[in-house]
Order: structure tokens, then sequence, then C-alpha cells
């Protein structure tokens, strides 16, 4: 039986800009119905506007009442969701190596999003997408979940952590009408790296990653790594040590 799952609804966490963003447009112009979550009403609004008929619903994926109430929300608007894209998330640069350490609040807020989140709001719409006939969970992994970038240790852990449970959950939902998939991107063009001093020089431009996301879930695959994403994943295995000097070289 094929694994792919027509658009009908679909819900993106972290939508109001870069991955999440460009992922709604490009469902919501094959004419799924798609609902934008985030924090910040005032951005979401203004994707929203320029997708007639994308709606809005506020969401905070690291606070567990905030996603209880969100995918309240979602129900009242569709009694099924056919997609899930997990993919808000946040990147810090944390250095342990000075005198004075990260204080606690930055020492947590990428596990409480990147992952406490993702779990938190996968649990949450799971009734919704048993559902449909048959749906997908997305999850928006990295290539540094393969290889860490040693200055952004607790992003890149995140990362680890959500593939992990990706294959997890993968495991419990075999021969279920979920399917649960893991994208895992390269360095992509987007406001992610704000604390960086620049876009990193390889970064792969945001529509070219879209192309290249969009053609892995219409062909029904679990794992769709894109450009250095698959060079983490397969170097991770066999050159790990190499390719960690080659990800941290000069830093
Ligand atoms: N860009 C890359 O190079 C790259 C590479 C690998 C993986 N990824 C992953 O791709 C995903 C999207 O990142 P991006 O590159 O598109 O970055 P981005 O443009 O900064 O987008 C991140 C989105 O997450 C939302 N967000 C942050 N915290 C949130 C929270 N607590 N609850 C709900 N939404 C929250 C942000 O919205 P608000 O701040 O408005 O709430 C924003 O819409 C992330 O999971 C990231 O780790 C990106």
């Amino acid at each position: 039986m094929s694994k792919r799952v027509v658009d009908g609804a679909v819900l993106i966490t972290g939508a109001s800009s870069g991955i999440g963003a460009g992922l709604a447009a490009r469902f919501h112009a094959r004419g799924a119905r798609v609902i934008i979550s985030g924090r910040d009403r005032t951005r979401l609004e203004a994707v929203a506007a320029r997708h007639p008929g994308m709606s809005v619903i506020i969401m905070d994926v690291a606070d567990p009442e905030s996603v209880s109430r969100g995918l309240a929300a979602v129900a009242r608007e569709t009694p099924y969701l056919t997609t899930l894209v997990n993919n808000a998330g946040i990147q810090r640069l944390l250095d342990f190596s000075v005198a004075e350490p990260p204080g606690p609040a930055d020492l947590t807020a990428e596990i409480d999003t990147n992952f406490a989140g993702l779990v938190t709001v996968t649990a949450a719409a799971l009734p919704l997408l048993r559902r449909a006939p048959k749906a997908r969970v997305v999850h928006i992994g990295s290539g540094l979940g393969f290889v860490p970038y040693a200055r952004t240790p607790v992003y890149s852990a995140t990362k680890a952590a959500v593939h992990s449970f990706t294959v997890s959950l993968r495991h419990q939902l075999a021969g279920s009408t979920v399917q649960v998939v893991e994208i895992i991107p390269p360095v992509v063009d987007t406001p992610l790296h704000r604390s960086l001093p620049s876009t990193p020089p390889m970064a792969m431009p945001l529509d070219r990653f879209l192309d290249r996301a969009i053609h892995g879930l219409d062909a029904g695959k679990d794992e769709i790594p894109v450009g250095l994403g698959r060079v983490s994943q397969i170097g991770a295995r066999v050159f790990p040590k190499r390719l960690f000097s080659l990800i941290n070289r000069g830093d």
C-alpha cells in the first residue's frame, strides 16, 4: 500500500517564518486546509494574509497548557488532521567554557521548544491524526542531530533527541494509519541563524530546500535527508570524528 498522504488538513507549528511559513505556503498552494501556529499573532497574520483561507492559532509549543488550548482550537476548525508538521525551533549559541556559564532560562529554552514541545504537540495531535484515513507526523530534525555543532551544544542535542524519538514513535505507530517522517535539513537560509554574525556561507536557499522536502513527502519517504543533512546522516556512521572536526573547524 502506498504511504502517500493526501494534503487534506495540515497543522504547522512555528509557521511565522522560515521553513514553517514556506511549507505552509506550499501546502496552501496545493489546496490543503492549512492551519499555522506560533507565539506571535501579528507575524502569523502577516503570513496568513498572503494566503487567503489559511488560519492562525496561537500555540507556544514550550507551554503544555498553550498546546492543549491550541489543539482544542484546531479541533474546532477541522474534524481531523492529515499532516502535523512539528517545525517550531530555536537555536542558541551557548558557551560553557567561560567563567560565567549560561543561566537557567538559556539552558533549557531549546529543550522545552525543540524537543519537549515536539513531543507534547505530537501527543496532543494524535487523536485528530487518527481520525483521518491516512495521516503523517513530520518532524523537522537537523543534520546537527547526527554530528553536533559545538557552539550550539543544546540545540544539537535536542535534534539528536528528535531523531531518537522519531525512530521510537515510528516503531510504535507501524501498522497504524499514521506515518512518522523526519526531514533532516542542511543549513537553510532562514532567520534561525540570527545569533550568528552572518548566515553560514553554505546555507541552502529556502525554496530549493522546500522543493526537496516536498518531493520527499510526496514520495512517501520516512526519512528525508536534504543536501548536507544526508552527508551528516551518513558521515556520522562512517567517519564521525572527521566530520565533527570539519563542522567545528575554526571554533
Ligand atoms: N534554518 C536551518 O538552517 C535549519 C537547519 C536544520 C533544522 N532547522 C529546523 O527548522 C525548523 C524551523 O526553523 P527555521 O530555520 O525556519 O527558523 P525560523 O525562521 O527562526 O523559524 C522558527 C519558527 O519557530 C517559531 N517558534 C519558536 N519558538 C516557538 C515556540 N515556543 N512555540 C511556537 N513556535 C515557536 C518561531 O515563531 P515565533 O518566534 O513567532 O513564535 C518561528 O516561526 C526548526 O526546528 C529548526 O531547528 C533549521
